[in-house]
Parts: C-alpha cells; structure tokens; sequence
C-alpha cells in the first residue's frame, strides 16, 4: 500500500446540503475516471462522486464537501493506493491556487485523458465519430504562457498587497509569488509587484494587473478605478521597463500609454507574417502552440491559390493572414471594432492586398451582409466557449467544402458539431491542442468536409 496525504484543500466553508436519500459511502472508494474539470469520478449506489486531488485507479479516502441530487463533492485526504501517473506537484501554491487542476498527473497522461475526454463529449453529447484522430499540439509544459491577468487588493489589516490568481472554490485572491506557467517577463513582474505597490500608502484603485509578451516588447497595463499618484506611476513604469514592458493604464472605458506604446507583435515563423496587437486584444496565450496551430489548420485545409475563405471570429487576424498568403481571397469576421482595425492594418504591414475584415456580431442573422453574399468554398471558425451554432445554422447556403473548427470548449463542439452533420458533413480530422498544460482546459481542431 502506498499511502499518501492529499495536497488538495478542502473548500473552506462546508456546502453540504441535505439530500433527500442519504448514501452511506465507504471509507475507501475506487476511482474510476477524471472529470473534464480535472476531479476524480467514482461511483457508488449508482451516484457519482466528484473527489478533487484523485486519479482514476486509485483508491482514495475522502471527505464530503456538497451532496446534491444527482451527484456528490469530496476532497481527497489520502491516497491509499497510488496511480502510477501520479507525480508531485511542481508549484508549492498547487490546490490552493484556482490556477491548475491537473499538475498531479503526469504531462504525457494529461494529453492521453483529455484526447479520450473530448472524444468521450463528442460521441455521447453530439453523437458523432471523427474518422481519424491526428497527433495531439503540445509545446513545453511549463512557461508557456505569453498573457495573463491577475487579480491585485490592498489588505487594509496592514496594507499589504496581494498579487496573484483566485483560490481554488473562491473568489478570494491567493498571494503568489511565482507561477511556473508563466513566461520568465510575466513572473518576474507577479513577483516584484508587490513591492513596488507597497512603497505608496494606498493603491486601492488598482484592481487588476494584465501583462501581455510580445517577441520584443511587453505591456503591463494595470486595471485602475483613477489614475494612480505620481510617485506609484512612476515606479510602477520603472518595473515595466525593466522587464522590457510599456506602462499602460486601463480606465474601463479606454486604455491609456503611461508614457508611449509598447511595439507588441508576434510573428508566425512557417509563413512569415508578423501580427500586431495592442493591450486588451485577445491573442493565443500559448506561442508555439499557436503556430502549430496555424500551421495544421492551413495543412488540413488543403488550401490553393482558388480559394475563397471567410474566417469567423477571427481577431486581430491570426489565422486570417496566413491564410491570405495562400489562397485567392480571405474575409475575416471579428465583433470588437478595435480588433477590426488591427486586422486592416496588419493586411496591410503584411503587403496582403486580398483580405477584407468586416466587423459583426456573429449570434445575430448575418445574411442580409454584403460580405455574407460572396461565395466561400473553405470556412474556419474560431469562436469563443460559447461556440458558433447560429452562424453555423446560416452557413448551409454556402455549402462550403470544408469548415475547420477551432474549439476552446468540447461541449459547444459537439453541440455545433452534431449540426454541421445535419447539414452533411462528417469529420474527417480530429487532434486536441495542449495550449494550457496542467489545467484541464483543452482546445481542440475538429475538421468537417462536406460528404
Ligand atoms: C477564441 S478568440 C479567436 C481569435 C482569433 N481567431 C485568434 O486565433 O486569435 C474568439 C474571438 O471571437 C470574438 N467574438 C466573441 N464573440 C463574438 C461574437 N458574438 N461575434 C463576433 N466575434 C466574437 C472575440 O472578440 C475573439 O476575438
């Protein structure tokens, strides 16, 4: 036996409600599979339990935290026989912090279980197969990330400041002073933080701190309610700079240079564009992962210089402008103006005269648009967690060859998914991208071709 204390903590307010039948659960319970947010699942008297810090194979004590109807919660306080995919967690704050569920499994198995995860979602949510499923994207595991947001408050016990991510279960705030995940600029910044905040009295207007990394320059650009003293500015600019940031400060309504802009760009080597962006733009967080991403997606799409290609959801034009540089002509759809105009100018940096951007709000009936109307032999769509089903109901009169699918949430892959076969087509590629090692998020390419 190979007994162990869990790291998990348990959610510090105890949820339990009543249930209407008491299940009496047994000390030590079998864990038979991994939830798609990360927990172990095991059964018993035909209810499902959800135990955070287990694996599947393993038998674990646990206590409850929630019963519920349908389901139960519970943290794991000891494994009493270990999966051999367990590891220890390489980040002192893992299970406090909300950041990452997934550090305890092995990196490898993380990719196996969340390929079986999502394929798992499509066939029982969307009742479909992909006919073949390709090699998974990954990167490094550890200081992939090139963005991050995190959360900053002022203690008023002692005027501390608190820089760092939510707990785990909570909206509270964990004081970090390093992430591995982050890109060397981006935890130094988390970790010197603090202390500059500290050198001014109050620093209660600031709510938030986003860095975001381009490949030479970066920009810190902090959340604020009103612009902070002289003094803070100041040496808050000085952190910037020493990390090769630009000092930007967010009112809510605009975005403001504290002195000038930062050049932010990243380029996307195999086909060499250079995609500008500013603070506040969504781009990938994860580089390399992105540019495999880019480069399977323009692979599986097969393209050629006849092509005509509307890329939905298309932001500041990362799949947009390389594509442009392959095929006949690509019209790019994104709903925030500021990105629109990002993509024109980086068409334009680029010396790619065959792209338009037009700015839309894709859940609305698009059909009366002028650029709706030009005919589109390949589709790629990319839209956020909430998926694309009221566009993809208005595609059925392009009757496009190929739509490539970019999802960032399994669930609205099936559900659009399941569509889109309505309409005739079947999925022909199929790979799960790790842009987010040790969390239990996962991005996959779903590639469907008309049948
Ligand atoms: C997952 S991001 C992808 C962006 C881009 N394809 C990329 O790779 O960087 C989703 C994009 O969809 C945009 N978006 C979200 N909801 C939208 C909507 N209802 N209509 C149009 N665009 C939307 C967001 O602003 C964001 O740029």
């Amino acid at each position: 036996m190979n007994r162990k204390k869990s790291l998990f903590n348990r959610p510090s307010k105890s949820k339990t409600k009543s249930s209407k039948k008491a299940i009496d659960y047994p000390e030590v319970i079998d864990v038979v599979g991994l939830s798609h947010e990360g927990r172990g699942i095991a059964k018993h008297e035909g209810k499902t339990l959800f135990i955070s810090g287990a694996l599947p194979e393993e038998q674990v004590r646990f206590e409850l935290d929630a019963k519920h109807r349908r389901y139960d919660e519970a943290t794991c306080t000891e494994i009493v026989t270990s999966s051999e995919h367990r590891v220890a967690p390489y980040c002192e704050y893992y299970g406090r912090c909300g950041g990452c569920d997934l550090q305890h499994l092995d990196h490898a198995e993380q990719i196996t279980t969340k390929q079986t995860l999502v394929t798992e979602q499509l066939r029982r949510l969307g009742k479909f197969e992909p006919s073949s499923t390709e090699e998974p994207i990954t990167s490094q595991s550890w200081n992939y990330r090139r963005s991050c947001r995190l959360g900053v408050n002022q203690l008023t016990r002692d005027g501390s400041a608190i820089v760092g991510f939510r707990r785990k279960g909570s909206s509270k705030l964990i004081k970090i002073e390093h992430c591995p995940i982050l890109a060397e600029p981006l935890d130094k910044i988390l970790n010197e933080l603090p202390a500059v905040l500290e050198t001014s009295g109050n620093f209660k207007e600031i709510t938030h701190a986003e860095i975001s990394m381009g490949d030479t320059e970066g920009a810190l650009t902090l959340r604020v309610k009103k612009r902070p003293k002289d003094a803070l500015a100041e040496r808050l600019n000085q952190l910037a700079e020493k990390h090769n940031c630009r000092l930007y400060f967010d009112y809510g309504q605009h975005i403001e240079a504290f002195e000038a802009e930062a050049a932010l760009s990243y380029k996307i080597s195999d086909t060499a564009t250079e995609i500008a962006f500013k603070p506040g733009d969504f781009i990938q967080v994860n580089a390399r992962v992105n540019e495999k991403m880019i480069s399977r997606a323009l692979s599986w799409l097969q393209l050629d210089k006849d092509d005509r290609v509307l890329d939905l959801f298309c932001g500041i034009g990362n799949f947009t402008l390389p594509i442009a540089s392959q095929v006949n002509r690509v019209v790019g759809i994104e709903g925030v103006e500021e990105m629109v105009d990002r993509a024109r100018i980086n068409a334009s940096n680029n010396k790619l005269d065959n792209c338009e951007f037009y700015k839309a709000n894709l859940t609305h009936d698009l059909r009366a648009m002028p650029w709706y109307k030009q005919g589109f032999n390949k589709i790629l769509l990319d839209p956020p967690r909430t998926g694309a089903l009221e566009i993809i109901k208005q595609l059925e009169q392009h009757a496009p060859d190929m739509v490539l699918y970019v999802s960032c949430n399994p669930a609205a892959l099936a559900r659009d998914g399941a569509e889109l076969i309505s309409q005739g087509y079947k999925v022909t590629k199929f790979c799960v991208m790790d842009m987010f090692p040790h969390t239990s998020h996962v991005e996959s390419l779903a590639l469907f071709e008309r049948t």
